[in-house]
């Protein structure tokens, strides 16, 4: 891929994104402008990339250096991007080696802009960006956040390094099969309060689903994940809602599902709850309080009536025996798609595991027994049959 480096201040992160991304097994080219070469030289990026950095559009024995890069590039990205860059490009210009590849290249290009506040509002740099999106590039929306020392706080900073190589990952992906689909997930445990400072929850750290959700976004679609408590890191590019109890659950899901096209409920939401919580801190005292509970209300049994027709539901369970046999009795019971069944007592599935073994069950057919992977490839394998049901049940 070609890694374009523009003059800004937060060229200093683009040597970690060269990095991430060597390691993650491109073979990356870096193409600096002269501005670019002030803050960070070349020799840092060859040294990270292992392939010599390029500068001059008329550096000797470089002739026609522009048109080999922009062709070999699967992916074209720029981070940072100036303003002078994003004017050049949208414009047109073909003056420095950057800004030529930029022209010559079919590659998917993604543009990271990042300056100070101000500069992004100007209205100059915002039609430069609508006008390189009506070309077909993919820009970033800067972050939120301190600038440079003395700018203070505001949108303009370059979206963190592993948060692009994410982006990148999304550019690249063969398989945009859930492109302009809404992608509902739910992922971790909920909360249930005993009293102000106590609650009832349970071991799910929140993998699998943010897993789902960051693969849904990269194979295309809009994700909107609801998530309990988490134990990870929120995946690039979702939308996120916290909640705490299974009941703002249930609300998030039934306020969400009308406008998705398919729901993931990879959450472990508590199944009871303190019939009363205590306004004040339980006394330790001298005998142990018992806490009376009640069942918390089943987030996918409520909300059959706000499923859109078409909408794709997959569950999740987790079981410790009979585990095929209670799975296709929930499967029923709750009219999914396909139920998504753990076994608990699996060496490395389950809580807080990288890995899982799962056996998915359809409606039809014979269930499908994956082999013990990690939940990144899990995520895949079910929007992979997410993907077919989809069309099945296209009207
Ligand atoms: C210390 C310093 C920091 C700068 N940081 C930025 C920046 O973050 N974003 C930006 O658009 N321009 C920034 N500039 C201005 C650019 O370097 C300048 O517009 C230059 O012409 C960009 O050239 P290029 O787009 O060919 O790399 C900075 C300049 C200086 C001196």
């Amino acid at each position: 891929m070609l890694l374009g480096i523009t003059g800004g201040i937060a060229s200093y992160k683009s040597a970690w994104l060269a990095r991430l991304l060597t390691q993650a097994g491109a073979e990356v080219d870096v193409v600096m402008t002269v501005a670019a070469s002030q803050f960070v030289g070349p020799i840092t990026f060859e040294a990270l990339t292992g392939r010599p950095a390029h500068l001059g559009l008329f550096d000797p024995g470089h002739a026609l250096e522009h048109i080999r890069l922009a062709r070999e590039a699967h992916a074209f990205v720029v981070a940072p991007a100036t303003a002078d860059f994003l004017a050049r490009a949208s414009t047109g210009q073909a003056d420095d080696l950057l800004s030529a590849a930029l022209l010559a290249t079919t590659a998917p290009v993604l543009l990271v802009p990042a300056m100070n506040d101000r500069m992004w509002a100007n209205g100059q740099v915002q039609r430069n960006v609508a006008h390189l999106r009506e070309l077909g590039h993919t820009v970033l929306e800067p972050d939120e956040g301190n600038l440079a020392v003395g700018e203070g706080h505001g949108p303009g900073r370059m979206p963190e390094p592993e948060a692009l190589l994410s982006h990148v990952g999304r550019l690249l992906e063969e398989h945009r099969d859930l492109a302009g689909r809404h992608v509902l997930v739910t992922a971790g445990p909920t909360q249930e309060p005993l009293d102000p400072v106590r609650y009832i929850s349970n071991h799910s750290s929140g993998k699998m689903g943010v897993a789902i959700a960051a693969a849904a976004w990269r194979r295309g679609a809009h994700v909107t994940l609801i998530a309990g408590p988490l134990a990870v890191p929120v995946p690039v590019g979702a939308r996120v809602l916290h909640v705490a109890t299974t009941e703002e659950m249930l609300a998030a899901v039934t306020r969400e599902l009308p406008a998705s096209h398919v729901l993931v409920m990879a959450a472990a939401p508590a199944d009871f709850r303190a019939t009363s919580v205590a306004d004040q801190k339980m006394k330790k005292g001298a005998a142990a309080p018992v806490v009376a509970l009640e069942h918390t209300p089943d987030i996918l049994k409520s909300t059959k009536p706000a499923r859109a027709p078409g909408t794709v539901v997959v569950g999740f369970a987790l079981e410790t025996e009979r585990v095929l046999e209670n799975a296709a009795g929930k499967l029923a019971a709750k009219e999914l798609d396909m139920i998504v069944v753990n076994d608990a007592t699996e060496a490395g599935a389950g809580f807080g595991h990288d890995t899982n073994r799962v056996a998915l069950v359809r409606r039809s057919g014979d269930p499908e027994q994956l082999p013990l992977m990690p939940k990144t490839e899990v995520a895949d394998a079910i929007l992979d049959r997410v993907a077919l049901i989809l069309q099945e049940k296209a009207p």
